[in-house]
């Protein structure tokens, strides 16, 4: 069953005179509860694809849905709504609230959907994340790789119907990395949540599902349907 897709999304900046193509018409289909992986040169669209998908920026053209009903046709109260319940979002910059401390980012989207964070699931995120001794910390006192795991759990607390993460193991040492794809992965069995990764990290690309690659706004390769994508993408050019 499809999660979410999208059709014919494009995404153009302007850049003084100059227009920017960032994602330029990408066609796409996720099923419920699989994992994918997003990768592709810096600059290729990667994160302007995310945050479109995730409802976080609104495309220049085409449409998106999710469980069959159009984005466009939510207010903007019902797709905060949706992205503070159904979806999590880890950012290539983590944005956490630099004023609040780890354990107050982590909660942050539970209290201001105003729910009962599951202080099991929450605490099991901060085990395996390793970040317990660090929930008092402010952000600017913590690297970039807890700041990293902060974010991550942060965007698992609420048991999303979708992960989008961009490139989540991108300031992980080795062992790190590995323990957060488990993390993951196992979030992604139990709760049912699909994962939608932006990457470069090979590990996650290898244990993904399927790879989905971008170049210049368009996704020139599809590891579900390698030969159909390759036509596509020549057929632009
Ligand atoms: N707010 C913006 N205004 C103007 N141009 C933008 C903006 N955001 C992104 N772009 C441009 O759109 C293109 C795609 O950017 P994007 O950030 O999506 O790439 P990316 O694949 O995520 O790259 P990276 O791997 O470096 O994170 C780039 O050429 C970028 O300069
Ligand atoms: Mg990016």
């Amino acid at each position: 069953m499809t999660i979410l897709s999208c059709e014919n999304l494009k995404k153009t900046y302007l850049s003084g005179e100059a227009k920017v193509k960032a994602v330029d018409g990408v066609t796409l289909a996720i099923e419920k509860r699989s994992f994918v992986a997003i990768t592709g040169p810096s600059g290729s669209g990667k994160s302007t694809l995310l945050h479109m998908l995730g409802g976080l920026e609104n495309p220049t053209s085409g449409r998106i849905d999710f469980q069959g009903e159009a984005l466009d046709r939510y207010t903007d109260d019902q797709l905060s709504i949706l992205r503070r319940r159904r979806f999590g979002f880890v950012f290539q910059a983590y944005n956490l609230v630099q004023e609040l401390t780890a354990y107050e980012n982590i909660l942050l989207p539970v209290m201001l959907d105003g729910g009962e964070p599951d202080e099991k699931h929450i605490q099991k995120l901060i085990d395996c994340l390793g970040i317990g001794h660090r929930l008092d910390h402010l952000p600017g006192a913590m690297s970039g790789g807890q700041q990293q795991r902060v974010a991550i759990a942060r965007a698992l607390a609420n048991k999303p119907a979708i992960l989008f993460a961009d490139e989540p193991t991108g300031n992980l040492d080795g062992k790190s990395g590995r323990e957060v794809l488990e993390l993951l992965r196992e979030t992604s069995v139990e709760t049912g949540t699909t994962l939608v990764l932006v990457t470069h990290d090979l590990r996650i690309a290898e244990q993904s599902e399927r790879i989905l690659r971008l170049e210049d706004g368009r996704i020139v390769f599809d590891s579900l349907d390698p030969l159909a994508r390759e036509e596509e993408g020549a057929g632009h050019a």
